[in-house]
C-alpha cells in the first residue's frame, strides 16, 4: 500500500475585520505573508500535494505567494470551509486506500508548529483527528461537545451554542487530520442548514460519529501555535509571539540582547560568537554579523554584512551595505545602496554614504554626505563635506586617493578626483581634479572693510 498524504490549505476568505484591500492571508508579520508560513508549514511535513483554496483576490494572491509545486483552486463564492475543502478535492489524488491522509490547514492559523501537526496525523488512524485548544477567550470558536465518556460528539459554532455551550472553554482550531477516503465520503452530505446559511467543515465531526468513527483529538503544546488572524490586534499579538520565541532562539545560540520583547527580525539573521544588540533595533532581508560586533539601540539593518569588532552605535541605518572588520559606525549614520567600507575605517554621526567604496583607516567623522565615490585608504574627511554628485540627470564619481586630507565644508563637484596625500583647503568648492601632494583650495581671500557700518533703520 501506498501511503500518501494531501495538505488542503484553505485561504478564499476576505478577512472583513482586516478593513483592507489586501486580502488577510496576505498580511504579514515579521515582513512575511502569513499564508507563506503556513506553506512552510506545510512543505516541512513531505506532502504528496498540497492545494490552496483562493477566492477573494486570487490573482493577487497567487502572484505574490512563491508558488513552486502548489495546486491552487478558486472557490468563487465563499459558501463556507466544508465548501471550500470541497473545490479542493478533484486535486487530490484518488489512490482509495485506508492509509492516505488529507491534512486541512488554515491561511489565518500561521504558527502552529510541524510536531503537533505530525502528532495530529498520527492520531488520525480511526479516520478522523481534530486540533482543539483550552481557551480563555473562546469567543467566536467553535465549541468541542463531549459525551460523558471524555469522547467527540460534535462542534458547535459560536453562533449557533446555546448559554451551555458557549461556556465550554476546548475550542475547535479549524485544523483536521482526516483520511482521504472518508473525507471524499462525508464531505459531500455536509448541508448548510444553519444560522449562517453556510457549509461547516465542522459538520464532518458529527457525521463521523454517526458513522461510528470515533473522532481523535490532539492539543498544542503551546497555546499560542493555534492563534488565528483576524484582525490588527491578532495580527500584532502573533507578531509579538513570533519576535519573542525568535529571539529566545537566538539567545540559546549565544546572542546576546539586551531586551528580547523590543527586538525584531523580518528576515534572516546570522551571527558570531559574542555578538550584542541594543534595544528596538529592526533586521530585514539578510543580515551576518561577524564575532564581537556590538550594534546600538534603534538601528534598522536590512540586507548587511558586519564582520568581526565593528561597532554600530545608535539610529543608524544601514542597507545594502559591507562593512569589515574594527570598523566604527554612527551614530546617526546613514549607509546604503551598495556602500563598502573597509576596516578600521570611521563613519561618524549625520554622515551619509551611498555606493561608495571607503578604505582602511579612512575617517568620515562628522555631517558629510559620500555618494558615488571611491575614497582610499588614510583618508580624512572634514566635516561637513559634501561630493556633488548629481547634475540634476546624470550621477557622476568621485574619487580621492590614499592620504589625502579635504578640509571641513568643501564641496566636490563630481566628476572629480583628488590625488594621493593631496590636501584641500575647508571650505573649497572644488570643481578641477586636485594634484597629489599639493595644497588645493578654491575660494574668496579674507578681507575686513573698514568703517564699514551698519545699514540703520528709517
Ligand atoms: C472556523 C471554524 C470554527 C473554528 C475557527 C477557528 C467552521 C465552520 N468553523 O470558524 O469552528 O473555531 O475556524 O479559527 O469551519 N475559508 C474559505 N472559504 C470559505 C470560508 C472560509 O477558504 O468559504 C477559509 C478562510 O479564508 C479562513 C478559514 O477558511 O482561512 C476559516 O474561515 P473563517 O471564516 O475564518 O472561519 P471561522 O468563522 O473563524
Ligand atoms: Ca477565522
Amino acid at each position: 500500500m501506498i501511503f500518501m498524504l494531501n495538505i488542503i490549505i484553505l485561504a478564499a476568505g476576505s478577512g472583513k475585520r482586516m478593513q483592507s484591500k489586501i486580502p488577510k492571508v496576505l498580511h504579514t508579520f515579521a515582513g512575511r505573508p502569513m499564508l507563506e508560513y503556513v506553506i512552510e508549514s506545510a512543505k516541512n511535513l513531505n506532502p504528496d500535494s498540497i492545494t490552496v483554496v483562493l477566492g477573494h483576490e486570487a490573482d493577487l494572491v497567487k502572484s505574490c505567494i512563491k508558488n513552486n509545486d502548489l495546486n491552487f483552486v478558486l472557490q468563487e463564492s465563499q459558501l463556507g470551509t466544508a465548501h471550500a475543502v470541497m473545490c479542493a478535492i478533484p486535486m487530490i489524488s484518488s489512490f482509495d486506500n485506508d492509509d492516505s491522509n488529507t491534512l486541512i490547514l488554515y491561511g489565518d492559523v500561521p504558527l502552529v508548529n510541524v510536531r503537533t501537526l505530525r502528532s495530529l496525523l498520527d492520531s488520525c488512524h480511526a479516520g478522523i483527528s481534530i486540533l482543539t485548544s483550552i481557551s480563555d477567550n473562546p469567543y467566536g470558536y467553535g465549541r468541542i461537545i463531549r459525551n460523558e465518556f471524555g469522547d467527540i460528539v460534535q462542534i458547535v459554532e459560536h453562533k449557533e451554542a446555546n448559554c451551555e455551550q458557549l461556556a465550554i472553554t476546548e475550542v475547535n482550531v479549524g485544523i483536521v487530520a482526516i483520511q482521504t477516503e472518508k473525507l471524499k465520503k462525508w464531505i459531500g452530505i455536509i448541508f448548510n442548514n444553519n444560522e449562517q446559511r453556510e457549509y461547516y467543515l465542522t459538520d464532518l465531526v458529527k457525521i463521523a460519529v454517526d458513522d461510528g468513527v470515533i473522532v481523535g483529538s490532539v492539543s498544542p503544546n503551546d497555546s499560542w501555535e493555534v492563534l488565528g488572524i483576524n484582525d490588527h490586534i491578532q495580527q500584532a499579538n502573533i507578531e509579538r509571539i513570533y519576535q519573542y520565541e525568535q529571539a529566545k532562539n537566538y539567545m540559546s545560540k549565544g546572542l546576546t540582547l539586551s531586551d528580547p520583547r523590543r527586538f525584531d527580525v523580518r528576515g534572516s539573521l546570522k551571527f558570531g560568537r559574542d555578538v550584542f544588540i541594543d534595544v528596538g533595533c529592526i533586521f530585514e532581508g539578510v543580515v551576518e554579523l561577524g564575532n564581537d560586533v556590538h550594534i546600538g539601540p534603534y538601528c534598522v539593518l536590512r540586507d548587511v554584512t558586519i564582520e568581526k569588532n565593528t561597532r554600530i552605535e545608535a539610529y543608524s541605518h544601514i542597507s545594502n551595505s559591507i562593512m569589515e572588520s574594527n570598523v566604527a559606525i554612527g551614530p546617526f549614520a546613514k549607509l546604503c545602496k551598495g556602500s563598502y567600507i573597509k576596516s578600521n575605517s570611521k563613519i561618524g554621526n549625520f554622515v551619509e554614504i551611498k555606493n561608495t567604496n571607503f578604505g582602511n583607516n579612512s575617517k568620515a567623522s562628522h555631517l558629510s554626505y559620500i555618494g558615488d565615490s571611491n575614497i582610499g585608504s588614510n583618508v580624512n574627511i572634514g566635516a561637513g563635506v559634501v561630493t556633488c554628485n548629481y547634475d540634476g540627470v546624470n550621477k557622476f564619481r568621485t574619487i580621492i586617493e590614499d592620504n589625502a586630507f579635504i578640509g571641513s565644508g568643501s564641496q566636490l563637484i563630481a566628476p572629480i578626483k583628488v590625488g594621493e596625500s593631496a590636501t584641500i583647503g575647508a571650505g573649497t568648492t572644488l570643481t578641477d581634479d586636485a594634484p597629489a601632494d599639493q595644497l588645493t583650495l578654491a575660494r574668496v581671500r579674507q578681507k575686513t572693510v573698514v568703517n564699514w557700518k551698519r545699514p540703520k533703520k528709517n
